[in-house]
């Protein structure tokens, strides 16, 4: 970014670049990236870890006590402390507030990210729910992750495609579509899609699977090989059957089910700020692309026959991946086949310069397969694929039993928040409108329970946890930012005010910490898009609240002289800034009032 100060932390690492390459006599643009925050403020402001220049025969030890002592007196950094192989810089107060709080001020909404990714395209695919199956806490993760991933990459000028691949096609569909004819209801349909389609598709099975034990029962009785699954077994592959060679009843009815469907996620999606741009699906992936796929693994030998299937053998190439169908004996194609057929028209229709699945670690060898394969079918863009996985959750139930569906999950989250609320009555009678201030909360609440943890740990679904104040939750960072709304509200400074404050007055360790931490936000997203992982935000916003929690006493605002006051709002309303950015980033919306 051309303004300097869209990083204040960077300002420092310019200058401090500049002033290390003549004393160190290492290039400047390996000083630069040398030059790391550190996690705990005691240990300074930025670090230089002396090995990380490389200079061979000395002591690194000596060379930072060296260079220490070689370091000038200038405005910006107290001279810098050698701590074994380490150099340590410490920001000078007055200057670093100023440019911090006049970049965050002035910047607002805009304070955090680095435009890094202008003219490059991302497509991130995530949430890919299965129609007329259940919504589980799988494809919950990939929502919240996915469409933080999405905002993250957007926000640091990237071009984002959200992408949805629907679970459409398959057999399932075929068991769908017999089950419907006999227990389908238009009315229940038109009202509630996702759960009428599911209900009847368990209906269904139950079906499909009391003949198919009624017919191994028959075998076993004439002590004969079981040769059918039963007549609605029969149907339903007739009725898939029919779909994949494009009957039209059948496909009217199959795209009934998924219009219905994919208008009703659209609700449930924005309620968590999300809106694709693209809903596509296995149903999507062109029989086309897939036979030059299978065509040129066959004349590049990467597939063969075995039994009258397709096969890909992983072995030669990478071991575990084993050995995968890419075609039935019958013809037909499978998940793996679809996603290669996908994965080409992606790039055909969006030249993308990355491409990340967002999908649960279960499927960790699928992918694996899946970029094995590309990747011998030496097509160029085959490493610009990567797999953001993440782990299970645990002991995840609803209202309506262990079958989780998102919207009850929020709904359950949204009344558990409000029963909270209400506990503190001095407090509920001041909001104005508590069942949507509950709604949004408990909304925060499961999405910060996902996003605190590194992706691929599980976790417990734990409600009763995840809706209280104490601790790190999303209840509490809401209240974290509707407090600093308050001070606001109640001291009345415009931000114009607030920009002509005298910084110099923030003297107390207390703000200068708060600073520092707000300086440091740019970099943690930088950081972020190298980790993809939302528990980077999520626990730097908490170290920001547990910051200013320990700071409200001491740096009071109302009661001050308006000068100090000023100064005192000034850093408030950074911080509020920086919470309010880093919140919507993660997809929440920040509440004023609580
Ligand atoms: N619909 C799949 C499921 O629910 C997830 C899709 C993952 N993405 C992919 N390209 N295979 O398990």
């Amino acid at each position: 970014d051309s303004n300097p100060t869209a990083n204040p932390v960077d300002v420092y690492r310019c200058y401090i670049s500049h002033v290390l390459a003549p004393i160190t006599g290492v290039d400047i643009g390996l000083v630069y990236p040398a030059l790391e925050w550190t996690q705990n403020l005691e240990k300074g402001d930025l670090i230089l870890a002396v090995p990380r220049l490389r200079i061979p025969g000395k002591n690194p030890a000596e060379l930072a006590r060296e260079w220490a002592e070689k370091f000038p007196k200038n405005p910006y950094v107290r001279p810098p402390t050698a701590t074994g192989t380490f150099l340590r810089f410490y920001f000078k107060k007055d200057v670093l507030s100023k440019l911090v709080l006049t970049s965050i001020l002035s910047r607002k909404s805009a304070y955090g990210p680095i435009d890094t990714g202008k003219g490059k395209r991302v497509v991130v695919e995530f949430s890919s729910p299965n129609i007329a199956k259940p919504f589980h806490a799988g494809h919950l993760r990939s929502t919240i992750i996915g469409g933080f991933l999405s905002n993250l990459y957007e926000s640091c000028g990237w071009d984002v495609v959200r992408m949805n691949y629907l679970g459409d096609w398959g057999k399932q569909f075929g068991i769908l579509g017999v089950g419907y004819k006999r227990f389908g209801s238009e009315e229940k349909l038109l009202e509630d899609p996702v759960n009428h389609l599911f209900e009847v598709y368990v209906a269904i099975n139950k079906i499909v699977e009391q003949e198919k034990e009624a017919e191994k029962a028959k075998a076993a009785e004439k002590g004969q090989k079981q040769i059918s699954n039963g007549p609605s077994d029969q149907e339903a592959h007739e009725f898939f059957f029919k779909m994949e060679n494009g009957s039209e009843e059948c496909i009217a009815m199959w795209k009934r089910f998924r219009e219905l469907s994919i208008e009703k996620y659209k609700a449930t999606y924005s309620r968590l700020n999300i809106s694709y741009d693209d809903y596509s699906g296995e149903s999507q992936v062109s029989k086309e692309s897939m036979e030059r796929a299978g065509k040129m693994m066959r004349e590049m030998g990467i597939s063969s026959e075995s039994d009258g299937a397709i096969v890909v053998d992983f072995k030669p190439h990478a071991k575990k991946l084993g050995k995968a169908v890419v075609q039935k004996k019958d013809g037909t194609t499978l998940y793996l086949t679809r996603d290669i057929g996908a994965a080409m028209e992606r790039y055909e229709k969006y030249k993308f310069d990355k491409m990340i699945y967002v999908v649960a670690c279960q499927q960790d060898l699928h992918l694996q397969q899946l970029f094995m394969i590309l990747k011998l079918l030496k097509l160029d863009w085959a490493d610009r694929l990567s797999h953001v996985n993440f782990g299970m959750v645990l002991g995840m139930s609803s209202r309506r039993g262990t079958v989780v569906f998102l919207d009850d999950i929020l709904a359950d989250a949204r009344d558990k928040m409000h029963e909270v609320m209400r506990k503190n009555e001095e407090k509920y009678k001041q909001v104005e409108d508590p069942e949507m201030v509950a709604d949004v909360i408990g909304r925060t609440a499961v999405m910060i329970q996902d996003m605190s943890g590194k992706r691929i740990n599980n976790y417990t679904f734990d409600m009763a946890r995840m809706t209280s104040f104490e601790g790190d939750t999303g209840p509490y960072l809401q209240y974290a930012h509707s407090r600093l709304s308050s001070i606001q509200r109640k001291a009345g400074i415009p931000t114009e005010e607030l920009l002509k404050a005298d910084f110099s007055l923030l003297t107390e360790d207390h703000a200068t910490n708060l600073v520092r931490c707000l300086a440091q936000y740019p970099d943690v997203l930088q950081n972020t898009l190298k980790t993809l992982e939302p528990t980077t935000v999520v626990t730097y916003l908490f170290k920001m609240t547990h910051l200013l929690s320990s700071s409200y006493d001491v740096l009071r605002v109302l009661g001050e002289e308006p000068k100090l006051s000023a100064a005192r709002m000034a850093l408030y309303e950074s911080a509020r800034q920086v919470l309010n950015n880093g919140m919507r980033l993660l997809g929440l919306t920040p509440v004023d009032r609580m």
